[in-house]
């Protein structure tokens, strides 16, 4: 990958009335941080929060651009993992904050995945009631979605994500070189969850994954670029529209509802990668739109074809144990967030590029397409 002139970076705004704030792609970000960072701080101190994996490539880097701009900023180095984002950890983490004497001006930088992401900003939401924070996010998945749109959280022994708050960042700067040292598997992860935004509505951009795909998960500047601003665009409209996800902001979970019962079964472990269950998800998602008459058929297809010509696992029965159950992974379902007068909630679609939200599902045609992704 070719390093770029700071002047190629694009930039998204998230409108949220005095709450609005810049999204800004590119490559050099990192080392112009403090830039960016300085005119929003009402003191010159940060705390930055990012895992040990990230720390090794990325945190010398920023800790420098900082300086530079005669900003402070501690580092707090947290295990790297999905199991990180858990009530010990953030209690560890809100201490060590207070610990460090936060005061409600100093601002925390979340320099890391979703992982760090949703735990910082949980923490932020809560520490003296709440004080602003920052995403400087290096997966491909927290630069196209979980950087963008305030929702903060953890997970619990019932479930993923049960457990948070919303609370958007003063800003998110995301530097695609970051991508550089992200290990492939998980830059697939990530490639599983930006497709979304092709399928929900952008029947274009998914044509455009279909032809360019290839090029982001090399590492092309200029694809990784383009692909992480459109999902930022349509991700800060429905975000824009509906930040609390009453409505259309739940467009964003194609194929969640099926991809957290993956990941609750597999115990949240390295087994599955969130967005290698939002792959599997995505499918089904397709798969249960044609058997229940709302998409053409052939969309599901057209679907694992791009996956598997990208490489990301997106086969459930290559994860799924012997004694894995559609009832339970059912169970599972009902457990998530996006249960509604005792219904589950399902994203589906008339077609690729046009997604709706529907809780009018029966549960045999899940169970059915359970069974079909087990059997393989
Ligand atoms: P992650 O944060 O666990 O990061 C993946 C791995 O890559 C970790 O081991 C990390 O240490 C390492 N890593 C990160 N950046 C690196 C880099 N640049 N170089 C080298 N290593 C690097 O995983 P993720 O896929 O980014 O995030 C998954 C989490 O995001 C899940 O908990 C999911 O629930 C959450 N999520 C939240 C939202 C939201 O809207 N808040 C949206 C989607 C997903
Ligand atoms: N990742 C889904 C959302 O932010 O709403």
């Amino acid at each position: 990958m070719t390093t770029m002139p700071p002047s190629s970076v694009q930039s998204v705004r998230v409108e949220l009335a005095n709450r609005s704030y810049s999204i800004h792609v590119g490559s050099g970000l990192i080392k112009t941080a403090g830039d960016y960072i300085a005119p929003l701080l009402k003191q010159p101190r940060t705390i930055i929060v990012t895992d040990s994996n990230i720390a090794k490539h990325w945190l010398a880097p920023l800790q420098a651009s900082l300086e530079a701009s005669g900003i402070s900023c501690q580092a707090i180095v947290l295990e790297p993992g999905e199991k990180t984002k858990s009530f010990a950890h953030l209690n560890e983490l809100v201490c060590d904050l207070l610990s460090a004497r936060i005061e409600r001006d100093t601002v925390i930088i979340a320099l890391g995945g979703g992982v760090i992401g949703d735990l910082t900003g949980m923490a932020a939401a809560i520490t003296l009631r709440g004080i602003d924070f920052i995403q400087i996010p290096t997966t491909l998945l927290a630069q196209v979605d979980s950087s963008v749109g305030g929702k903060t959280a953890i997970n619990t022994p019932q479930g993923k994500n049960l457990v948070g708050a919303f609370h958007q960042p003063k800003l998110v700067l995301a530097d695609t070189d970051t991508l550089q040292t992200l290990p492939e598997r998980e830059l697939k992860s990530g490639y599983g969850e930006l497709v979304k935004y092709g399928l929900i509505g952008d029947a274009a951009f998914f044509e455009w994954l279909e032809n360019n795909g290839h090029r982001v998960l090399a590492g092309d500047q200029d694809a990784v670029q383009h692909a992480v601003v459109k999902s930022c665009q349509a991700k800060a409209h429905l975000v824009a529209v509906d930040e609390q996800e009453n409505g259309l902001r739940a467009l964003l979970n194609f194929g969640h509802t099926f991809a957290h019962a993956f990941e609750a079964e597999t115990g949240y472990s390295s087994k599955l990668l969130h967005g290698e269950a939002v792959a599997m998800g995505s499918i089904m998602a397709l798969a249960t739109s044609e058997r229940t008459g709302s998409c053409p058929p052939g969309r599901a297809e057209r679907l694992r074809k791009h996956f598997s010509a990208t490489g990301i696992n997106h086969k459930l029965s290559e994860v799924a144990q012997s004694d894995w159950h559609p009832d339970t992974l059912l169970d599972h379902m009902r457990l998530d967030k996006k249960v509604s007068d005792a219904k589950l909630v399902f994203i589906l679609a008339h077609d690729i590029g046009d997604a709706f939200i529907t809780n009018d599902i029966p549960e045999s045609v899940i169970l059915d397409i359970l069974e079909a992704g087990l059997a393989g």
